[in-house]
């Protein structure tokens, strides 16, 4: 450990006992690698506040001492944005310790939850209260609303109610001089310049600390239905889409994915299976929902719905779920493909996005050009058809081990995949962020011009570069400060 490290750590055990820190290799080791193992760090000691003061003093020691700091909320971040450096040149700051949920109002449908109360703790808060948190993932057993905050994350509701930066009504932060920005009043109408709030979410840990948000819920669910449906390509599925869409404002998902991924996850995650005996190249999930008990039950809905899409053959198959548990199954299926994608072997993966009506020509021509250019690759796209974003995953040979993908074309797929994406007018990040997995190609994209704004913002806010160094702006080397 640095001298400014050790020193540091030393004056937080002091002023704030020793639950605020831990040097403890054992306690620290399962934080320092992420999700999918692409990335291992190192890091002497873990800050582990249990207030927004005491984040604000430790920034402000950092500061000082010009010691690096990473956040971390749930660590299952997808582009190694929590893990940090290898070097060890930087402290762990956990802010798993906040997990208080300050305030749940259902009449203003409100409520401020501190940066680490874990996803589907403040779902299951938000339900006893009657009402709803309308954002979903596979990893809300483990996301934190400080992570999902600081990634603007996604997940299974964009369709309706988008992503985080639309669900946050207020932002309380440490800034990186160990300030608090309190910015948690959910004021409908605030036009004090420029809006730190929204420049904090989707900042990954780069400009501030999330300490606790100000989160907007929906009306609780009376009911709801999920279909299954196969059919024969993405063009199809994205006109049933809009079929349904032109019917109905009731759905709030609706997720594809290929045949060989429902394969991949029925053959690794035990207690899954096909939804539908018939087997078809594409599929979709679809949850339609109601919120008001004389309106049609939304299972009446898509039976109604899916009925003439049958008919027009727009769709091949579908099932509606006859009970919440088959629901339920329906959706273990989609959120169980990440965890059924590391069973099978090396593959490099894209979170991307172009405009919707354009998704479905670029998940099949992508995947042929991918496959032309990279023989024995396979590429698989799926994901949030309605939102434009798919995950756009190219498997490495049959047999080639990650190692050596890695060190091999894995690179020159991805600058494939993101030439082809910024073709489409796209984005090479949809809701996981840059991280430093992306770093380098976000400059290699740009354009220059964004690419120096982003750095002038960093510079303007963490001259000193202790937040998260490395991951998504680099301070160029003439800003950081002598
Ligand atoms: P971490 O991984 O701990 O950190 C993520 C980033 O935020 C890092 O840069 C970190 O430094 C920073 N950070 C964390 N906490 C704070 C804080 N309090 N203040 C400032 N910076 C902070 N993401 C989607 O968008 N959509 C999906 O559908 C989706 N599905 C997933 C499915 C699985 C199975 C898994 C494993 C992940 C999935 N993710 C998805 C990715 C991940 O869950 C999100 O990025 C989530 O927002 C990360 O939250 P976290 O608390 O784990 O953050
Ligand atoms: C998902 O939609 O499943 C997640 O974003 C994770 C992934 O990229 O697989
Ligand atoms: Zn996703």
């Amino acid at each position: 450990m640095k001298p400014a490290q050790a020193q540091l750590v030393e004056t937080v055990r002091q002023r704030f006992g020793d639950k605020a820190v831990t040097t403890d290799a054992d306690t620290i080791a399962p934080w320092l690698s992420d999700w999918r193992g692409r990335y291992r760090g190192a890091a002497p000691a873990m800050l582990t506040p249990a207030s927004r003061d005491e984040v604000a003093a430790m920034v402000a020691l950092a500061a000082d001492a010009r010691v690096a700091l990473v956040p971390q909320g749930g660590n299952s971040g997808m582009v190694g944005g929590a893990t940090p450096p290898a070097d060890g040149s930087a402290l762990l700051l956990s802010l798993r310790r906040m997990n208080r949920i300050r305030a749940l109002n259902p009449e203003s449908n409100l409520a401020i939850a501190e940066a680490g109360v874990i996803l589907a703790d403040f779902r299951e808060a938000a339900e006893r209260a009657g009402r709803r948190f309308p954002l979903d993932l596979g990893a809300r057993g483990s996301a934190t609303i400080g992570g999902l905050v600081s990634t603007n994350a996604g997940g299974t509701q964009v369709l309706r109610f988008g992503n985080m930066r639309q669900l946050v009504a207020g932002v309380e932060a440490v800034l990186p001089d160990g300030s608090i920005h309190d910015g948690l009043a959910p004021l409908k109408k605030d036009n004090r310049g420029y809006d730190l709030n929204q420049l904090l979410i989707g900042a990954e840990g780069t400009l501030g600390i999330v300490t606790a948000a100000t989160l907007r819920l929906a009306p609780g669910l009376v009911s709801r239905a999920v279909a299954w449906v196969g059919l024969e390509s993405p063009a199809k599925a994205l006109a049933l889409l809009r079929a349904i869409e032109a019917k109905t404002d009731a759905v709030e998902s609706f997720e594809i994915l290929p045949g060989p991924v429902l394969d991949l996850v029925v053959g690794h995650i035990p207690g899954t299976r096909a939804p539908l005996e018939s087997r078809h190249p594409w599929h979709v999930l679809i949850e339609a929902v109601s919120i008001d008990a004389a309106a049609e039950p939304p299972a009446s809905l898509l039976e109604r719905l899916l009925g003439p899409a049958l008919e027009a053959g727009l769709a091949g198959d579908a099932v509606i779920a006859a009970s919440e548990a088959q629901a339920e199954a329906f959706w273990k299926i989609r959120h169980s493909i990440s965890e059924s994608e590391r069973a099978a072997g090396p593959a490099v993966q894209h979170d991307i996005s172009v405009p919707v009506d354009d998704m479905p020509r670029f998940m099949i021509e992508g995947a042929a050009e991918a496959e032309r250019r990279f023989p024995g690759t396979r590429a698989i796209a799926y994901g949030h058809l309605g939102d434009g974003n798919v995950h756009f995953h190219v498997r490495a040979p049959h047999g080639m081990d990650a190692a050596t993908f890695h060190a091999g074309d894995a690179a020159a797929i991805t600058r494939l995949v993101h030439d082809m994406v910024v073709a489409a007018g796209g984005s090479i990040s949809a809701e996981h962020g840059i991280g430093q997995m992306k770093r380098a190609e976000l400059e290699r994209l740009g354009p220059p011009a964004r690419i120096a704004a982003l750095r002038a913002i960093k510079a303007a806010l963490d001259p000193r570069g202790i937040l998260n160094p490395g991951k998504l702006v680099t301070l160029a080397p003439e800003a950081a400060t002598p």
